[in-house]
């Protein structure tokens, strides 16, 4: 069975983007109000006392947008004082980060993964539903910020959505020949409020690694990571290619994390949130830390049989009443 050892940590269910595929304009979203956010102190705890004792050693901070926490920095220097994180990374739309990179790093943010879904600034406008070339810009900022500062290995996360961005893979992924970026292409999957972008289907990684092999060549690559991408390299390229396949792929029997949202649920999977369990209530209605911890080590148990599986070879079914952007991606 598989180490579970990660934890996808959500700041913050809001969002400084709409992106279609995820949060469109006039999606129904109730926010979580800020009195109910797990506070910096109450993540620690749970960190300190409950999750590194039952053999959590990295972590990723994700949204909404985790960048619009206010005290995302000092979050992100308390995670990596402490001896046991391994790993600590973070994953955001890079809108923020051009002011606040060097601040992350200097907290110990080492490694950072960034949401560029195309290199054409009206197409990403579309995408994250806005108007004109300026988010564009401001994320290319962030993540030329993100460059300078040294976070790496650094990576740009591309869904792919079919006559959206499709025509963009071949320069997405040359972006890799002459930075030590990592491009991580993500085939698009109809949850959350994918629907409303309209029924687009997926283009499975296989067809876009022949695309990219037809024009460069392609070979095994290797990068650090915690998450299910299968990497790649084009030949002599100082970057690598990733790819991530939930549709055309099963990987939830190598699953390795678990999901911390910001109001203090713990979901077993992605995709199927049965059985989870509510920390903040638990800490707030003075539950003792050994309780909370045995309760965090009976979902460990269970989670084998809870973790989503692929309908034709799976028992689990999904479940899920939140979108990716309350989750964290
Ligand atoms: P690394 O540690 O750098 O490998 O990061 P990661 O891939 O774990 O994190 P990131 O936030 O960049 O995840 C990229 C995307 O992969 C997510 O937004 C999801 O689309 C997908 N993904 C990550 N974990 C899972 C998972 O458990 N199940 C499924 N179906 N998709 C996942
Ligand atoms: N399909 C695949 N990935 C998605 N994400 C959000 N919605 C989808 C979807 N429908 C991922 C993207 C984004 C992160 C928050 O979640 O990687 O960057
Ligand atoms: Fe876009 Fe990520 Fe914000 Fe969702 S959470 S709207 S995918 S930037």
């Amino acid at each position: 069975m598989n180490r579970v050892d990660y934890l996808r940590i959500s700041l913050i269910d809001r969002c400084n983007f709409q992106c279609q595929y995820c949060m469109p304009a006039g999606a129904d979203l109730a926010y979580v109000q800020r009195q109910d956010w797990l506070t910096a102190t109450e993540l620690l705890t749970l960190l300190r006392e409950v999750f590194i004792p039952v053999g959590f050693t990295r972590f990723r901070l994700t949204g909404g947008e985790p960048l619009l926490r206010p005290d995302v920095v000092e979050i992100v220097r308390a995670i990596a004082a402490l001896p046991q994180t391994q790993d600590l990374a973070m994953s955001t739309n890079a809108f923020l980060l051009a002011d606040l990179a060097q601040d992350l790093y200097d907290a110990g943010l080492r490694r950072i993964n960034i949401s560029l879904d195309s290199l054409d600034p009206d197409t990403f406008a579309t995408i994250v539903g806005s108007q004109g070339p300026r988010r564009w810009q401001q994320v290319w900022q962030g993540i030329q910020a993100a460059h300078r500062v040294g976070f790496d290995p650094l990576k740009l996360n591309v869904v792919v959505i079919p006559g959206v961005n499709d025509h963009e893979v071949l320069d997405l992924a040359a972006l890799t020949i002459a930075r030590h970026w990592h491009v991580r292409f993500i085939e698009f999957m109809p949850i959350g409020n994918a629907h409303l972008f309209g029924d687009r289907g997926w283009i499975p990684s296989a067809t876009l690694r022949q695309q990219i092999r037809d024009r460069w060549g392609l070979q095994v690559g290797q990068v650090q990571g915690n998450g299910p991408a299968d990497v790649f390299q084009i030949p002599g390229a100082k970057g690598t290619l990733g790819f991530i396949s939930q549709m055309s792929e099963c990987f939830c029997d190598r699953c390795n994390r678990m999901r911390l949202s910001a109001d203090g649920w713990l979901r077993p999977c992605l995709l199927n949130e049965t059985g989870q369990i509510n920390l903040k209530k638990s800490l707030r209605e003075g539950l003792s830390l050994l309780e909370i911890r045995s309760q965090v080590t009976n979902m460990l148990a269970l989670k084998p049989d809870i973790n989503f599986k692929q309908r034709d070879t799976g028992t689990a079914t999904g479940s899920y009443s939140r979108t990716m952007s309350q989750i964290g991606g």
